[in-house]
């Protein structure tokens, strides 16, 4: 019963963090776009610095930006943040129910670092916590004063907590909470600096004095930066559906790629919203084209010749089976927090096993995402017969 309250928890909060993500990501692309489509136009107010058409849904809509604020601003002024704070919140929720609660299963591998479900809890919130710190504090620092060099810190960092993550959590949990790191940063962003900034200058203006040109000059740095992380967010978010993203025993690298991919694809996307001229940014195609396929290259499943002459009796399989995955995968699971076959995966019979041969080999032969957290310490060996008795089908 009580895995059937917190699926139904799950599945809610997943629901709405879906929801406020692309809200929040929605606002984002639409306010850039917005704002690289600007033009000076004949007969601008004063004070604009560009002017926007837009079509939709049946209306024409006529977009001014002012480069500070008009003179007098209305009462009720649109803010767009309650996106971005809700997909944190949501987000924490979803680490909450998902991989806290059940630490054991989905988020300590104790082959990779035998953890107690309260430490692995005090890692992941300390983790997220000194992610930010270190992200702001570089940022600050002078490091921060170069864009380019600034960009090449924020890589390394993102990189460096992949590193730590798959050396402490399993590889769905190190993969989720690389996720989690990046956004917690990008909503941070906007909770701890763009939007008191944008309050900042909102109140001098009202009071009728200038406001800081700082103050604009450090949002739109970290809006720069959420801009480019929007889309490597988006596929560590759903990393750990993939087991091969972390069956390589290089998670950095692959997280590394990942960010090329993204950003490559942001920056193309950006540069062709702002009309520049293709030879201008034409290069972000084959970068995030060589990225891509150097990920797929480095999460291939490694051929391993030895299996084909191996032989494998039904009964060594079944015997494989029923120590390593039927309290999950039963019609009845006898696994604590599992009320149905995930899935709906039934692994108890040989022809189940034959069935599903395709995805073991994805989930517990090429990788160890199976079982899950290797909470029964599932041996290289008896993953090698598994796969050898798949092959020999
Ligand atoms: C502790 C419970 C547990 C154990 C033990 C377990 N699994 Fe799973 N299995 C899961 C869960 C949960 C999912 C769904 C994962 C997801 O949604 O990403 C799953 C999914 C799967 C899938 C489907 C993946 C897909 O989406 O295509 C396969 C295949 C699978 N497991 C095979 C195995 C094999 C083989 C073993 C034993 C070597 C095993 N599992 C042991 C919990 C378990």
């Amino acid at each position: 019963m009580s895995g059937f309250i917190v699926d139904w928890l799950n599945l809610i909060i997943r629901w709405a963090h879906l929801v406020v993500g692309i809200g929040w990501i929605g606002t984002s692309f639409y306010f850039i776009a917005l704002d690289l489509s600007l033009r000076k136009r004949e007969n601008m107010p004063e004070g604009v610095y560009g002017t926007a058409w837009e079509v939709h849904g049946g209306g024409f809509y006529h977009v001014e930006k002012y480069l500070v604020a008009p003179k007098s601003l209305p009462p009720d002024l649109l803010w767009y943040k309650w996106e971005a704070y809700l997909t944190w919140v949501t987000g924490f929720g979803l680490l909450v129910v998902q991989y806290y609660w059940n630490a054991n299963t989905f988020l300590i591998n104790p082959s990779v670092l035998p953890l107690l479900p309260s430490q692995a809890v005090v890692i992941s919130l300390l983790g997220l916590a000194a992610g930010w710190f270190i992200y702001d504090g570089i940022c600050r620092s002078p490091i921060g004063r170069n864009t380019g060099i600034l960009a090449v810190a924020v890589f390394v960092l993102i990189i460096a907590a992949a590193y730590i993550f798959s050396h402490v959590f399993s590889g769905r949990g190190a993969l989720i909470h690389v996720g989690a790191f990046v956004g917690t940063i990008m909503a941070v962003n906007v909770f701890g600096v763009i939007i008191p900034n944008q309050k900042k200058v909102t109140a001098a203006l009202l009071a009728g004095q200038s406001p800081d040109p700082a103050l604009g000059a450090v949002s739109k740095q970290r809006s720069v930066h959420n801009n480019y992380l929007t889309l490597p967010v988006l596929i560590m978010m759903v990393s750990n559906h993939y087991p091969m993203l972390a069956s390589t025993g290089q998670t950095w690298l692959v997280i590394a790629l990942i960010l090329v991919v993204g950003g490559g694809t942001r920056h193309f996307i950006n540069r062709h919203d702002a009309h520049d001229p293709i030879t201008k940014f034409w290069w972000a195609l084959p970068v995030t084209a060589v990225a891509l396929i150097a990920a797929i290259y480095v999460t291939a499943p490694r051929s391993d010749p030895g299996l084909a002459g191996m032989e494998v009796s039904e009964g060594e399989v079944l015997t494989i089976v029923a120590r390593h995955c039927v309290m999950c995968h039963s019609p009845r699971p006898s696994h604590e927090g599992f009320d149905a076959p995930p899935k709906d995966v039934v692994l108890v019979s040989i022809d189940d096993v034959r069935r599903h041969g395709e995805q073991i080999m994805v989930q517990a032969v090429n990788g160890d995402a199976m079982p899950l957290g290797n909470e029964t310490g599932m041996t290289d060996e008896e993953r090698r017969k598994l796969g050898a008795f798949i092959l020999s089908r």
